[in-house]
């Protein structure tokens, strides 16, 4: 099958970003000129994707918008003789087909993924998490595709951590059939170091076969009280082939103040036009520390 559709979940109150967070949503902080939103949405197009769904939440509107039309702006940058900034909004606004639906309360990942059930309708489709970014020629996402079409089953994107950086995410752990492709047995939900499997961990990438949804339907509540993607992965491991794939690019967790800042300086330095202002600034500051 055709992986067609991603699915955005961006219903989350950014709280690691307060107060900017207060009237903005996290994912429209632009790293450079551009949201965070735009990286992951470019990483969906780039891989094949044709409709995005997001799942959203109230005061989440500046999202949708962006992906859409603004003619308004473009009257004015044509009037104005800016043809190169009228092309660029002008591609935004016809990058892809865009779906959203509500996320009425925030009961966790898998309740937010669940939401989109209605939109997906009977495929298999990607979900791509906006509090990373992930740099490579060729889109993680499309690397995921890649392993679903070569194995038949769901892909779960992942990479090495720091075993005591393993509370922060959900680790799988499985059989190597390939270098780089695990055959799942299972995923734990952010474990402690001594109780982590492996150190593969997802940062929000997966390939996703369409019985999720009934796993997603049938989980009970887990980790910090919330409906866990996790959980339903679990149970779709006891019953059908899920695979984990150890992807290649350089991955910034954005959704962090430190990751965002490296994300920033390391997006100037790969820019044309900032990248020699970027190492000025970086050699002034080195003077002064
Ligand atoms: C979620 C998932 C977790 C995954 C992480 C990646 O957790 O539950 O398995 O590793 O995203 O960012 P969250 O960070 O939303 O708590």
């Amino acid at each position: 099958m055709k992986i067609k559709k991603a699915v955005i979940p961006v219903a989350g109150k950014g709280t690691r970003f307060l107060p900017a967070t207060k009237q903005v949503p996290k994912e429209m902080l632009p790293i450079l000129d551009q949201p965070m939103i735009h990286y992951c949405v470019e990483e969906a197009v780039l891989s094949g994707i044709q409709e995005i769904v997001f799942v959203t939440s109230s005061g989440k509107e500046a999202i949708e918008n962006y992906f859409d039309r603004n003619i308004e702006l473009e009257t004015f940058l044509i009037k104005n003789n800016k043809q190169e900034l009228f092309e660029k909004i002008r591609k935004i606004g016809d990058m892809i087909e865009i779906v959203t639906v509500r996320q009425k309360e925030q009961l966790g990942l898998g309740h937010a993924v669940l939401c989109a059930k209605s939109v997906v309708g009977k495929e298999d489709f990607a979900v791509i998490l906006g509090d990373d970014i992930v740099v490579n020629n060729i889109p993680v996402t499309r690397q995921l595709i890649d392993c679903y079409d070569k194995h038949h089953g769901s892909v779960i994107g992942v990479m090495q951590v720091a075993k005591e950086l393993t509370y922060k995410y959900g680790i799988v752990k499985g059989t190597s059939i390939d270098g780089k492709t695990l055959k799942m047995q299972g995923m734990v939900e952010k474990p402690k170091p001594e109780d982590a499997p492996t150190n593969l961990a997802t940062p929000g990438r997966y390939i996703l076969k369409n019985e999720i949804f009934g796993a997603l339907e049938r989980i009970e509540r887990g980790a910090g009280g919330e409906y866990q993607l996790t959980d339903a992965i679990n149970m779709l491991c006891l019953e059908d082939k899920v695979f984990a794939h150890e992807f290649e690019g350089q991955r910034y967790d954005t959704g962090s103040l430190e990751g965002y800042l490296r994300a920033t300086v390391d997006f100037a330095l790969g820019r044309e036009d900032l990248r020699e202002t970027m190492i000025t600034i970086l050699k002034e500051k080195r003077k002064l520390i």
